[in-house]
């Protein structure tokens, strides 16, 4: 029996449901008063009593005049005439349409997935139609939405553009949180955006989801890592959290794996306005573009297309045949290729052709600055044709709404880090199918568009089906941290289910550790990586002392998990208050969180190089590590003076990043402080402290080390009978030679060759050939010091004579040292 009188039937429901899920019983009727609903102060109270079970931290009197004044609100914006244009705006997008089914499927199911193509209205309205609903209802102060996003830039935008739609300022009802800003919204009836990493971070306290009602995790279809991460918690969190709704948000059509993962929930699809797109292949091409198409292609077999390579003369051809054949200033052309330096050859390359006059080349990477960026985004001036040369950044986060032809290369630009080599590869490969469809939909968005792919049929047969995500691609060092700081015990300590193919993880991982919850936990993500990559990061965090050999959290592991940077720069932290040193420290560690600040134009390589080199301290120890904390320093200064952003465009740094690190600095600095981990001091000595903290990079980034060898290098040709060769300085790891990346103020040349050197690096990427990238010299007291493998030398049998020892570390450099101090550095290291 209604018990409700004047709401229409899906409100009732809903309210119904809303009970049922706060097991309480509607006892008193409602009353309809001058089309407002009202419902009396009964019923009121039976829903807050609800609200306060459900939210914990509301007392009835609050809830009840937050309710009330939370509706009056809603109504006021409902029916005022101020908020007519975003009215229109809202009523205008695709999603629209659905509200209504949007709602009732996320009020009566605990999970479900929502997909719609970018820019349908996912991330902004579904988020208010759940607020708006519940305030119309009469208890929107029971509503807590949190709705994560991948990228911080995003999460602002995002939030603003919600406020204002709202007709409020950040922080009402409204706000966001990324790490370093906070702009957040009041606790009941909102909307909070924060970027997924904020989100794992505050559910490391167990009252985390306190009062917290609905959970988005928005673009899971980027398959980024803290995302999946965050799938399998909030997975599990399911069962802790009885009122707790989850949405899944996915901007491609496919949701089919996302339903699978949370049981079969409902799936609703958000239709969008897509036209139709005619797909030509590229054994279509030559037939279609006749005389344009270049012969150089035709030579070469169409069917066997290199994989790393990209074929600039076939992608500047066919883009300048769309700009000649099709009619004049009739649509956007989107080309997509692997990455910025593709793009500046490209666009070189278009420049010189003779369509290129008519044509108004914009390029689209995240390199770029937002206002850079804004290009891609104008409308050129009449009879231009715009081209747009964009990476995958095109495909799903951001859109260009005039586009009727894509040119799609087919490629994409992937880091891959292999841990049985404890490498990073970076290679251009193909997409998938998936991502070749969602470039395909770009050209459909304002009429019926064309979709030229530069690669057979045959070859995207055999394309993978979805892209490689991000959790079987890169270390888990941190993620697998994370996992043991999360603070719900359940989540961690449930067994994995029989029959996945966790059984074969859980054996490779029995052997080797003790209790393996971090293996088992990873077992349950969409995607689980690979049971070598999950050793090797256990591995790494326990040489850095932060789990115990049973994978308990030690007192460090607990301190690094709280200061959100990878646990080797964490280490490195914690060092550097010890011995009195933390500042350079707290440079390198907050640069290690965004991207290299040296930006380096393609035209101005040489000088660019050269700037960088101008920061290197002078120092027998060359560093990478060193070059940024003086640039830091300097760049402070002139920003103190306000001048910052001409010393960045004068020494080729990025001002955002800079920024960015500024902030991060200063959150370490506070992090470290609350931490209590020492009293912090610091020593006056300014070339001791950078010394010092040199050293101190060998504590976290152990054993990545390198050292110098000569090498033979052949010089004339390899196959003539004369042979030429001459001895050059290397460097060679544990198992080969490497070299250092050519951006490195560590240079070959300026080494002598007849001394040893050591140096460390952060990471070692194959591209080419196997690079080093940051790297700091270093003396080799450091390495016994700090590193952690030491051992005297027992297979030769003059390991100990006379006043000489020999000194092995990690099994394979070795170094003489005088006796009694080598015996005195084994019983320092013992202290450490
Ligand atoms: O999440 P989804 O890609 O489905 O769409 P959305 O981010 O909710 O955006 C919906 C619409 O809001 C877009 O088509 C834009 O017109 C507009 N929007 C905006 O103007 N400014 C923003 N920062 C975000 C969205
Ligand atoms: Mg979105």
């Amino acid at each position: 029996q209604p018990a409700i009188v004047g709401l229409r039937d899906e409100e009732l429901l809903m309210m119904e449901d809303c009970l049922q899920r706060l097991h309480l019983e509607l006892q008193h009727s409602a009353v309809t008063h001058d089309s407002e609903m009202i419902v009396d102060e009964e019923s009121f109270a039976v829903l807050y009593q609800g609200a306060v079970e459900a939210t914990i931290s509301v007392s009835r009197e609050q809830a009840a005049t937050e309710n009330a004044m939370l509706r009056l609100e809603a109504r006021k914006r409902m029916f005022s005439a101020e908020y007519g244009e975003q009215r229109r705006a809202r009523l205008s997008l695709p999603s629209w349409t659905q509200r209504q089914k949007i709602i009732d499927t996320i009020a009566s199911n605990r999970v479900v997935v929502l997909t719609g193509e970018t820019g349908c209205g996912k991330t902004t309205q579904v988020p208010q139609y759940l607020l708006e609903e519940a305030e119309a209802l009469g208890f929107g102060a029971e509503v807590h939405i949190i709705v994560t996003q991948p990228r911080r830039i995003a999460a602002i935008s995002v939030a603003e553009r919600v406020a204002w739609e709202r007709g409020e300022p950040l922080g009402k009802s409204v706000g966001y949180v990324i790490r370093l800003e906070d702009m957040p919204p009041r606790r009941h009836g909102s909307i909070l955006y924060c970027t997924t990493g904020i989100l794992l971070r505050r559910l490391q306290k167990a009252d985390g989801l306190a009062g917290v009602s609905h959970v988005i995790v928005d673009e899971v279809h980027e398959r980024e890592l803290d995302t999946d991460f965050l799938l399998v918690v909030v997975r599990e969190l399911l069962n802790v959290h009885p009122y707790l709704h989850v949405v899944i948000m996915s901007a491609t059509l496919d949701a089919s794996i996302f339903t699978r993962y949370f049981g079969g929930c409902p799936h609703v699809n958000i239709p969008g306005m897509i036209h139709p797109v005619q797909v030509y292949y590229l054994e279509d091409l030559p037939q279609l573009m006749g005389q344009f198409f270049p012969p150089a292609t035709r030579q070469r077999k169409l069917g066997c297309s290199d994989e790393e390579d990209i074929d600039f003369e076939l992608a500047a051809a066919v883009i300048s045949w769309i700009a000649q054949y099709f009619a004049k200033g009739a649509g956007a052309i989107l080309c997509f290729l692997p990455g910025w330096d593709m793009i500046a050859m490209l666009r070189d390359r278009l420049s010189k052709t003779p369509a290129s006059k008519g044509m108004a080349i914009m390029a689209l990477h995240s390199q770029l600055s937002a206002g850079e960026q804004r290009g891609a985004f104008t409308h050129p001036p009449g009879g231009m044709r715009k081209v747009v040369l964009a990476t995958n950044i095109a495909e799903t986060s951001v859109t260009i709404d005039d586009v009727v032809y894509v040119v799609d290369c087919g490629k994409i630009k992937h880091r891959q880090f292999d841990p049985s080599r404890n490498m990073t590869t970076m290679r251009v490969q193909w997409t998938s199918q998936a991502s070749a469809r969602q470039r395909q939909g770009r050209a459909g968005r304002v009429q019926a568009g064309f979709c030229f792919r530069l690669y057979t049929r045959d070859v995207h047969a055999r394309m993978l089906e979805h892209q490689i995500p991000e959790m079987q691609r890169v270390p888990l060092e941190e993620l697998c941290l994370q996992i043991k700081a999360i603070a719900a015990p359940n989540v961690v300590a449930e067994a994995a289910s029989p029959g996945s193919n966790m059984s074969q993880l859980k054996g490779t991982m029995a052997v080797n550790t003790g209790m393996n919850d971090i293996a088992m936990f990873l077992s349950k993500a969409l995607q689980p990586p690979k049971g070598t990559s999950v050793f090797a990061a256990v591995k790494v965090l326990r040489q850095l002392g932060a789990i115990d050999q049973y994978e308990n959290l030690t007192p460090l592991g607990r301190t690094l998990a709280k200061l959100a940077v990878h646990p080797r720069f964490g280490k490195m932290l914690i060092y550097g208050t010890l011995l009195g040193c933390l500042d350079p420290l707290l440079t390198i560690a907050a640069a290690a969180c965004f991207k290299d600040p040296f930006v380096v134009p393609i035209s101005k390589r040489d000088e660019a190089d050269k700037m960088r080199e101008n920061f290197a301290i002078n120092s027998a120890y060359a560093s990478d590590h060193l070059v940024l904390v003086s640039a830091f320093e300097q760049w402070k200064k002139a920003n103190l003076a306000g001048q910052g952003h001409s010393f960045c465009e004068r020494h080729f740094l990025a001002p955002m990043t800079m920024k960015l690190i500024a902030g991060m600095r200063y959150q370490f600095e506070k992090t470290i402080t609350e931490a209590r981990v020492f009293d912090t001091w610091v020593t006056s000595d300014l070339e001791a402290r950078t010394h010092v903290a040199r050293c101190i990079l060998t504590a976290g980034l152990y054993p990545n080390i390198a050292k110098s060898e000569l090498c033979r290098e052949s010089k004339g040709m390899k196959n003539a009978t004369q042979h030429a060769y001459r001895w050059r300085l290397g460097f060679c790891v544990q198992n080969g030679r490497v070299f250092i990346h050519p951006t490195s103020v560590v240079n070959e040349k300026h080494l002598d060759p007849n001394k040893h050197y050591y140096l460390i690096y952060q990471e070692k990427v194959q591209t080419s050939q196997i690079y080093l990238r940051g790297c700091t010299l270093l003396p080799p007291l450091a390495l016994v010091l700090l590193g952690w493998n030491v051992s005297i030398s027992s297979d030769s049998g003059a390991a100990i004579s006379g006043d000489w020892m020999l000194l092995e570390v990690e099994g394979w450099l070795k170094f003489h040292i005088d006796r009694r101090a080598g015996l005195l550095l084994l019983e320092l290291r013992q202290a450490f």
